[in-house]
C-alpha cells in the first residue's frame, strides 16, 4: 500500500497496468488496493483508458524530507524519528514507550489516527495524509512542578512554527489551543507519566490541521479553520513538522531552566480572549468572570465580581458566543 500511495501522491493518472508492473501484482489486485486507499477517505478517481489518480493528490510524510528541515541541534535531540501511517493515537503509542523506559526525544507522527484524542475525553478528526499528528516524549526531574505552565508554553512554540510559514494570525485560547478568528486550527494534549514528585516523561501531543478535507469535518464539534486558509502558499506537512519539532526541542531544552516565565509575555500578547467575558467549565461547575491573562504559573486569571481568581484547570467559552 505504501508505494502505490507514493506514486499516486503526484495527483496523477497511472495505469492499472503500470501500478501493476511496479508492485508486482495483478490487475484485479491493484483494483482491491485501490478500494482500500478510498476506504482511507481519499478521493480516488478511476478514468477509462488513463487509470487511477488520487485527486488533489498527497503530501505524505517522509522521513528524508522531515529531516532535512530539523536543525543539527535538534537532530542531536530527537532520539528516535518514528513516522507511522495508520495508529489509533500517537500520544498513545508514545505513552507506551514511556511506560516501557526513557523514551525522552522520541518523535511520533502518523499519517492517520483511528482514536485520536483530544481534550476531556473528546475525538480527535484525524483523516489520512492532511493534516498533522505529533508526538514527542520528554523527561523531566522534579515532577510537575517543573512542567508549569508547559502546555501554555507549546502553544507559543506551535504559534512560533506558524510564524515560519508567514502566518502571523493564529492566537492563543486558554489552557493550550490555537485559533484563527476564535476558529480552533489546533490543539495540544499533553500526557505524564512517572513520579509526579520525581521524574516524570511528558508526552506532548500537538494536532495541527493543515488541510481539513471538508468530508471528514462534519465530525468536528466546534469551529475550526486550518492553515490551507490562512496563507496562499503551500504549507508542506514535511516541513511543518520539521520546524515544529525545532520548536518544539528548543522550548524543551531549557525549560526545566527558564520555565514558564519566558513564555508568558508572548503568551498574553496573542491571547484570543484577553479582557473578554467568558464561562470557565470547571469539573463539576462554571464559573462566569472576565478573562485577564494569564499568572505567572500559567494559570488563569478571571476577574470575578472585581476580583481576580486563579485557576489552573477547566476550558473557557466566550460568554453567550459559544
Ligand atoms: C485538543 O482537544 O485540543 C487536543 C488535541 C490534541 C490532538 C493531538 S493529535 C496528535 C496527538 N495524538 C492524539 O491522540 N492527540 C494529540
Amino acid at each position: 500500500m505504501k508505494t502505490l500511495l507514493h506514486t499516486l501522491a503526484d495527483g496523477e493518472y497511472h495505469s492499472g497496468e503500470e501500478l501493476g508492473r511496479l508492485l508486482g501484482i495483478s490487475r484485479t489486485a491493484i483494483w482491491k488496493q485501490m478500494q482500500k486507499i478510498e476506504a482511507l477517505g481519499l478521493s480516488v478517481e478511476s478514468q477509462k483508458g488513463c487509470g487511477y489518480r488520487i485527486i488533489g493528490g498527497l503530501d505524505l510524510l517522509v522521513e528524508r524530507k522531515l529531516s532535512d528541515h530539523l536543525s543539527v541541534a535538534s537532530k542531536a535531540l530527537v532520539k528516535k524519528l518514528q513516522l507511522e501511517s495508520t495508529v489509533t493515537s500517537t500520544n498513545e503509542l508514545a505513552r507506551q514507550q514511556a511506560e516501557a523506559g526513557d523514551a525522552s526525544g522520541i518523535v511520533i507522527l502518523a499519517e492517520q489516527q483511528t482514536a485520536g484524542r483530544g481534550r476531556r475525553g473528546r475525538e480527535w478528526i484525524s483523516p489520512y495524509g492532511s493534516n498533522l499528528y505529533l508526538s514527542l516524549v520528554w523527561g523531566f526531574d522534579g515532577g510537575v512542578q517543573a512542567i508549569e505552565g508547559l502546555s501554555l508554553a507549546v502553544g507559543v512554540a506551535v504559534r512560533r512554527a506558524a510564524v515560519r510559514f508567514g502566518i502571523e494570525s493564529l492566537t492563543l485560547k486558554w489552557p493550550n489551543d490555537l485559533l484563527w478568528e476564535k476558529r480552533k486550527v489546533g490543539g495540544i494534549l499533553l500526557e505524564i507519566i512517572g513520579d509526579p514528585a520525581g521524574f516524570c516523561q511528558v508526552v506532548i501531543g500537538v494536532g495541527i490541521n493543515v488541510g481539513m478535507p471538508k468530508v471528514h469535518a462534519k465530525g468536528i464539534d466546534q469551529k475550526w479553520s486550518d492553515l490551507s486558509q490562512l496563507t496562499e502558499e503551500r504549507v508542506g506537512r514535511n516541513e511543518l513538522a520539521g520546524v515544529l519539532v525545532d520548536q518544539l526541542l528548543l522550548l524543551l531544552g531549557n525549560y526545566h531552566e527558564v520555565g514558564f516565565a519566558a513564555y508568558r509575555e508572548e503568551w498574553i500578547r496573542y491571547d484570543a480572549y484577553a479582557n473578554q467575558p467568558v464561562k470557565l467549565l470547571l469539573m463539576s461547575k462554571e464559573k462566569e468572570g472576565v478573562a485577564r491573562g494569564v499568572n505567572e504559573t500559567g494559570a488563569l486569571r478571571l476577574e470575578v465580581d472585581g476580583e481576580i481568581q486563579a485557576f489552573s484547570g477547566g476550558e473557557i467559552s466566550l460568554r453567550g458566543a459559544e
